[in-house]
């Protein structure tokens, strides 16, 4: 909604193969009521399907915005694709940088793309990389990427969201009472 109404000359692709049977298609219901949808193409689909397919049709985007499965392979596999259709000069911005594998993608990217740039964005909870060149990488190409940042946030945070352990329930408790305050 925000991309479609930032810019009326804007064509927006969306995936998102739960869109029906978790969300009651509310996003595809606003984007016609707010009569946005000549401009949007939905994908009812896995992006590691959608993506492959759009690639072999010789798709090219201005801006990729990755926000599916936070699963390290998942959002790798999108950042995979996703960087063979920015158009030198696009972005590719990630949400979810509170979770170790986008912590990690993104230190991928800085290590091992020299063909994209990150670039500044207004949250601590999204990065941005702009592409600056084709690949030029060789087949042997691999740069070290594994730290350690966020690992303590990440963890902490996750046993509190599951509440699964007597640990996780008390961070948990803690946490409600530290909003309250
Ligand atoms: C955290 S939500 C973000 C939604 C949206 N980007 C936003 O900011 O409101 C993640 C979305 O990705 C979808 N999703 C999860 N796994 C996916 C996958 N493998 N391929 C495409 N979409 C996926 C979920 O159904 C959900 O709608």
């Amino acid at each position: 909604m925000a991309l479609l109404e930032a810019n009326s000359n804007l064509k927006l692709i969306s995936c998102d193969p739960f869109q029906k049977d978790d969300y009651n298609d509310s996003g595809l219901k606003k984007i016609q009521a707010a009569n946005l949808q000549e401009r949007h193409t939905h994908l009812n689909s896995f992006s590691d399907r959608a993506l492959p397919k759009l690639l072999e049709e010789k798709a090219s985007f201005d801006l990729i915005f990755i926000d599916g499965d936070h699963k390290f392979s998942g959002a790798f596999v999108d950042f995979h694709y996703a960087a063979q259709m920015t158009k030198v000069g696009g972005i590719v911005v990630f949400h979810d940088l509170w979770m170790r594998a986008l912590i990690l993608i993104r230190s991928y990217i800085k290590k091992n793309r020299k063909d994209f740039v990150e670039i500044k964005v207004g949250s601590s909870n999204m990065c941005a990389f702009q592409r600056v060149n084709k690949d030029s990488r060789d087949g042997m190409a691999f740069n070290e990427f594994y730290n350690r940042q966020g690992y303590l946030k990440y963890h902490i945070n996750r046993l509190s969201w599951e509440r699964k352990t007597v640990l996780g329930k008390s961070i948990f408790k803690l946490k409600t009472i530290i909003k309250k305050t």
